[in-house]
Order: structure tokens, then C-alpha cells, then sequence
């Protein structure tokens, strides 16, 4: 059956509701009725009626379409400073202060981490590394368009209809200039005249200042940078206080999925090995970063890369994709880092692979960086020490 025929069935079915807690995506809870359901933009203990979206294997997704549709409001709700905020799928926790997004944010992680070995030796604390401002952070937008449709914004994965959001509040003044010129009058059709019917537009502030859009390119067009400038400062900033408090001048750095070498280019005068998929040339780094072009997924690559390099490192720095990296400890048995420090923005797969390495290695340092609030999305560090 046709997406859009069997949204506009579902979504004539109403619910009621009350929603128990919120999930890690953000979502708020409730048990009523014969299967949990899903409803984004609710807060614990709300109630109301929510039109349903999708059902499958047991559970049922439903939305609202604005708070009116709430019977009983909860005293933690605020009216969202974004006026796409109620249907567009990009924020979620818009419509609550920033205390209780950070600490939805916080439980979410700690739902996941305490899974790791409760051992008295493996002691930790979530370390909440705010964000400065809550809007007017992200340096890079990713829009869908359907030329036919004569659409252009988030996709909304329920419907997969294009919400626009000429005025959204996370992204940069730069981004959102040139946001807004794209929507005025149609402009961004002139871009995808003799392209695709459907695909995607990139908006990207570059560390110069100057904005560029990119038409159906792969994401991240020129290599991955993180989208939060100043958290990232903030995450630079500690990295190299940990190696520095930790290693003398003369320490050896590996620095997996390193991209362009963000996370290691503030740690000279130490060596500092940079491994990642993509294609850079030497001048892109600093002198004492080394460049080495690899697929970290090949099943060979911990043996490969071992040859190649040739010494065992004092800290080895990995921040993966959101897949984490299954044979973490096929690279750790191989390179004997005294230190690992681990940045991750999927809870699930960092669990999953600190759990990998938990034998030989005590969790010291936890911290949640928030990079993209109003969503349910962070960033965090940990950092993990060879037992003794
Ligand atoms: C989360 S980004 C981190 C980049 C970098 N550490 C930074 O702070 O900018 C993940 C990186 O993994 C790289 N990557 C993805 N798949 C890879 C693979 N199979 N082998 C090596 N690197 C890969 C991407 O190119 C990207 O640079």
C-alpha cells in the first residue's frame, strides 16, 4: 500500500494517552491501552490524544499536532522558541527547559553505560559539559527537496513528507542567512534545475567563515567536521589536558576515524599517527601528525596498520561512526595503548565496545559534551586506563 494512503488511515485513528517517561530518542512513553506507543514532543506524565503514525511489532508511534492537543500539560513544558518545532522531526526537546533536556540526556546515557562492570575499581560519574547557547550552533544543514512537490526541508520519517524550515533557531546566523535566501522565492529550485527529482542540499559554514551549499554530494561534502565549533573547542581543550596531565613530549598518539586530525592537532610536539578512510593530502596536517589513508573496517586492518606504524602508542584516541568499532579489541591488543580515550556519539555501540576491553582496562573519565541541544543527540568522552 502507498505510504502516503496508509499515514492518512493511521493517522485517523486516535489514541489517548499518558506519558510515563521519555526515551533515549527523546520520545515520551506511554502504557495505555494494549501497546506501548511512542509520542515525540510529550513530557512525562502529560495526557491527551495522539493521532496514530505507524504500528509495528507490538508497538505503535503517534504524534500530536500541538500541545493544544494535551488534556494535562506538564509544569516542565515551555513554549518553543522555534515555530517549526511542533512538526519538524530535527529538535526534540524544544518545548522543556535546558535543565531537563541535559538531564533527559544524562539518563539516556547512563542507561546504556551502566551496563559496564560495577566493580568498586571501575568508580565513574557523568561529567555534563553544557552548551553555551541552546540555538544558533549548527554550522552544517542537510535539506531533502522533491522537485515536484515543489519541497524543500527535514524529512519526516513517519510520512516521509518535507517539513520546510526556513527559520530554524539551531543553525548558525551564516547558515541560516543563507537558509532563508534558499526559501525566498523559490531559489534553491534554480540549484536542482538539471539535477535529480529528488535529493539533498548541504549547507555548510566553513572554518573561514564563508558558507557553502552543495547539491546532492555525499554528506559531509570535504570531510567530516564536527557541527558544534565551540563544543568541539571545548573537546580539544580536554583531550589535550588528559595527554598532557598523562604523557611526556616523547608519547606516541594513534588517532583512529581521525578525519582531518581535529582531535590529535593540539597535542604536539607529540607523534600523532591519523588514520581514517578518506582521502586528505599531507598539507592538511600539522607536523607532528602523520597521515595514514585506511579502511579501519577491513578484518585485516589491526595487523596492517600495526606493520605499517611499527611501535605500540601511549594513548590511542578513537571516534568512530555511529556503528562504534566491533574489533576495538583486536586494535588495543595490537598497539598496548596505556590509555584510550574514546569519543562517541552513539551510547549503544560505545557501551558495546568499552564492554569489549573491560577486562583489561578500568573506566576513569565519563563526560557528556552537548553538541546538539534541543536534540536528543551528544557527544561524549570516556576515557579508559590499562589495568596495572
Ligand atoms: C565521527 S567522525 C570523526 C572524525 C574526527 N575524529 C574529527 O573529530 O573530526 C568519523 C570518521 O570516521 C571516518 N570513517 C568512516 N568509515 C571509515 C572506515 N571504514 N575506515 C576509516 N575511517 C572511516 C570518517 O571519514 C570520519 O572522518
Amino acid at each position: 500500500m502507498d505510504i502516503g494512503v496508509l499515514f492518512t488511515q493511521l493517522s485517523a485513528m486516535k489514541i489517548d494517552f499518558v506519558v510515563d517517561h521519555i526515551d533515549p530518542l527523546g520520545q515520551g512513553v506511554s502504557k495505555l491501552g494494549d501497546r506501548i506507543t511512542f509520542i515525540p514532543k510529550t513530557l512525562p506524565d502529560e495526557k491527551g490524544q495522539a493521532s496514530i503514525t505507524k504500528e509495528s511489532k507490538g508497538v505503535r508511534f503517534a504524534s500530536i499536532n500541538s500541545p493544544n492537543d494535551l488534556t494535562v500539560k506538564s509544569p516542565n513544558r515551555i513554549i518553543s522558541r522555534c515555530p517549526h518545532f511542533d512538526i519538524c522531526p530535527g529538535c526534540h526537546f524544544l518545548h522543556t527547559d535546558y535543565d531537563n533536556e541535559l538531564l533527559s540526556k544524562k539518563n539516556a546515557f547512563y542507561r546504556h553505560l551502566k551496563k559496564l562492570d560495577p566493580s568498586p575499581e571501575n568508580k565513574w560519574s557523568i561529567d555534563i559539559h553544557r552548551a553555551s547557547s541552546r540555538t544558533g550552533y549548527r554550522n552544517r544543514i542537510q535539506l531533502h527537496y522533491d522537485k515536484m512537490k515543489n519541497q524543500l526541508g527535514m524529512i519526516q520519517a513517519s510520512t516521509k513528507s518535507i517539513i520546510p524550515i526556513p527559520d530554524c533557531i539551531i543553525a548558525t546566523d551564516p547558515v541560516l542567512h543563507k537558509l532563508k535566501e534558499l526559501y525566498a522565492d523559490g531559489s534553491w529550485k534554480k540549484l536542482v534545475k538539471k539535477g535529480r527529482r529528488k535529493g539533498h542540499i548541504e549547507i555548510y559554514q566553513m572554518d573561514s567563515g564563508k558558507v557553502r551549499v552543495s547539491v546532492n554530494r555525499p554528506y559531509s561534502d570535504g570531510g567530516f567536521t564536527q557541527v558544534n565549533r565551540e563544543g568541539n573547542e571545548q573537546l580539544l581543550k580536554l583531550i589535550s589536558e588528559r595527554v598532557t596531565e598523562k604523557n611526556d613530549g616523547n608519547a606516541t598518539i594513534l588517532d583512529l576515524f581521525g578525519g582531518k586530525g581535529n582531535l590529535s592537532r593540539s597535542l604536539s610536539p607529540r607523534r600523532s599517527w591519523v588514520v581514517d578512510a578518506s582521502t586528505y593530502s599531507d598539507d592538511q596536517f600539522e607536523k607532528h601528525q602523520q597521515y595514514i589513508q585506511k579502511n579501519l573496517f577491513d578484518d585485516f586492518a589491526p595487523r596492517d596498520l600495526f606493520q605499517e606504524i611499527g611501535e605500540t602508542v601511549e594513548t590511542m584516541i578513537i571516534d568512530p561512526p555511529r556503528s562504534g568499532v566491533k574489533n576495538l579489541s583486536e586494535f588495543v591488543n595490537k598497539f598496548e595503548p596505556k590509555e584510550i580515550i574514546y569519543v562517541s556519539c552513539n551510547p549503544a555501540t560505545l557501551t558495546r565496545d568499552l564492554q569489549a576491553i573491560s577486562s583489561d582496562y578500568t573506566l576513569k573519565v565519563v563526560q557528556l559534551h552537548d553538541f546538539f541541544p534541543g536534540t536528543y543527540h551528544f557527544e561524549s568522552l570516556c576515557v579508559m586506563e590499562k589495568k596495572v
